[in-house]
């Protein structure tokens, strides 16, 4: 089996936040490295989302063009997630050429095909601004669950799917003012065509989470309407007809699309390289993506795929993680409410925050990230139960055997031992299969756990101990492999340390050996414990330097 994985393309207008990181970059670059750990063939697939309204409206703010806003922050995202030790296998950009002629073709091909419709709508018109007003230039009250402000497009409070003309209270957001009613030419997909196939097929999907597989059943349940996929913009895709002057393909048409374009750009433009990945029946296509997004993940999008019938596969698994707050409230620019990536970067090593935001992954109810967690996650976990277990082994190899990995006697607390080891490659290995890669890094501190026991009562300082220095030693490396996928620069770091060569990254999911004799390196604590009161003043001491 082939694995393509992809996170959702983020909006290329902002810094992003930890709940950007969180919320499907940072899961789907930890379980792509357990995949590759595991001997799997595995590409991780992502870029930047460069169209729609979030665009044009943050450019105006920016008093930029859309475009030079959007090299401005792809250049600032693509820095920061590598900061975080993201790896993507391609990292493109939608506003690329043949992502253009890729959208273009889809949809020729879904027009052909019958899906896509011709309609005149009547759209919010804003009269002072003389222009209509698509998703996010309209805010209202959303008409199910009551929240404001809702968007246009989609409510924030129950993530239903909207019409502009569904919201109570319409205002534009570019003058403030009650828009007009005024009617537009648009392109629709037919999705209550493919309402029976999708039923079926989001029947099947029963390895999926169920508040995922659920909101998207539900959804079919209560009947699919016909989707404009086409906006009365200038900023996007051009809607390749000669009556559709001024208008641009729908960003949530054209983003999916990017998973496609760009992992044809990582085959050099080569489709056939990467159709190997698309259309072929061992390939797993794996979607991380935020709870938002489930409706275009889980019925748009294999609509689309369905519709070009040219052979795609349907995604095989969708990821749709519920929200990460900061200190019990949502992440906001406006009120400066959170910790932003260059920010967090600059303050502790990305270790930290990748294992305290997996440690904490919001898979299945909404999660909270505070400073206090973030102490309890490094301190207790990441500092105590795993760097000193680590620090207190290596130290007594040095002072007790010059260094060298002593040659054991097995006995029986040993042997119990060296299964766990084993046992947790299992254990977490099923985990992560299960895409519970909370549960996964558990696994694993469990085993750091069982490791200080068995440390504290082999209690080498009493007497020389070479077993328990030599089982401690297996242990430290298995903890490199393990932690890998979650923490990739501090394995890396103690695998060198163990004297192993090359990268720890690319060595494999399996309990590796360190032979009695090997000679080991000075070991350098791996982490060191952080005040949560202080964190929270050195972050408005950054913020006040920056201004
Ligand atoms: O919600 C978002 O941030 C969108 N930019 C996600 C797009 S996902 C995909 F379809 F590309
Ligand atoms: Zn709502």
């Amino acid at each position: 089996m082939k694995y393509l994985v992809t996170s959702a393309l983020p909006y290329v207008n902002n810094v992003p936040h930890l709940g950007n990181l969180a919320g499907s970059i940072l899961p789907a670059d930890v379980y792509t490295r357990y995949r590759r750990l595991n001997g799997d063939k595995v590409i991780y697939i992502c870029g930047t989302d460069e169209h729609g309204t979030p665009i044009t409206i943050s450019a105006k703010n920016e008093r930029l063009s859309p475009r030079l806003l959007c090299d401005k922050y792809h250049g600032i995202q693509t820095d920061l997630f590598e900061r975080f030790h993201i790896k993507f296998d391609n990292f493109s950009r939608t506003t690329r050429k043949p992502h253009y002629e890729l959208t273009t073709q889809f949809f020729e091909k879904l027009l052909a095909n019958g899906h896509i419709i011709e309609k005149v709508m009547t759209m919010p018109y804003d009269q002072k601004a003389e222009l209509f007003l698509p998703d996010r230039y309209v805010e209202g009250t959303c008409p199910h669950c009551g929240y404001s402000p809702a968007r246009g497009d989609q409510c924030d409070g129950c993530g239903k799917l909207l019409l502009p003309e569904e919201l109570k209270n319409i205002k534009s957001t570019i003058s403030g003012e009650t828009p007009i009613f005024k009617k537009t030419t648009h392109w629709f997909l037919d999705l209550p065509k493919f309402s029976d196939r999708l039923k079926g097929w989001l029947e099947s999907q029963t390895h999926w989470r169920p508040n995922v597989r659920n909101f998207a059943l539900s959804w079919v349940k209560h009947g699919l309407k016909q989707r404009a996929i086409t906006r009365d913009l200038d900023w996007g895709v051009p809607v390749p007809l000669p009556q559709a002057a001024g208008k641009v393909i729908y960003v949530w048409f054209d983003a999916p699309i990017g998973y496609i374009s760009s992992t044809r750009e990582l085959y050099g433009g080569d489709a056939s390289k990467a159709d190997e990945w698309w259309k072929s029946k061992d390939t797993q296509l794996i979607h991380f993506l935020g709870k938002d997004n489930v409706p275009f993940h889980a019925i748009v999008w294999p609509s689309m795929l369905l519709g070009v019938d040219e052979g795609y596969n349907l995604p095989h698994y969708i990821e749709g993680y519920e929200y990460l707050k900061f200190n019990g409230k949502k992440f906001s620019k406006s009120l400066n409410h959170g910790i932003w990536l260059d920010e967090a970067a600059a303050l502790y090593p990305a270790d930290y925050w990748r294992y305290t935001l997996i440690s904490i992954l919001p898979q299945t109810k909404d999660a909270d990230f505070s400073w206090q967690e973030f102490g309890k996650r490094v301190n207790d976990e990441l500092n105590d139960a795993i760097g000193n277990f680590v620090h207190r082994s290596l130290t007594f190899i040095q002072s007790k055997f010059g260094g060298k990995v002593p040659e054991p006697e097995l006995d029986d607390a040993a042997k119990e031992m060296l299964k766990s080891i084993d046992a947790t490659f299992e254990e977490a290995g099923k985990l992560f299969e299960a895409f519970d890669l909370k549960g996964a890094l558990n696994s694993v501190l469990r085993l750091a756990k069982k490791g200080n026991q068995y440390f504290n009562e082999q209690a080498p300082w009493k007497k020389d101990n070479p077993t328990a220095l030599y089982v401690s030693v297996q242990l430290d490396a298995a903890l490199s492999v393990l932690l890998s996928p979650f923490i990739p620069a501090s394995s890396q770091r103690l695998w060198q340390t163990l004297s192993q060569k090359g990268s720890v990254s690319s060595t494999s999911w399996s309990a590796p050996k360190v032979a009695a004799g090997t000679n080991l390196q000075k070991p350098r604590p791996l982490f060191s414990k952080i005040n949560p009161k202080e964190a929270a003043e050195r972050l408005a001491s950054l913020r006040g330097k920056r201004g």
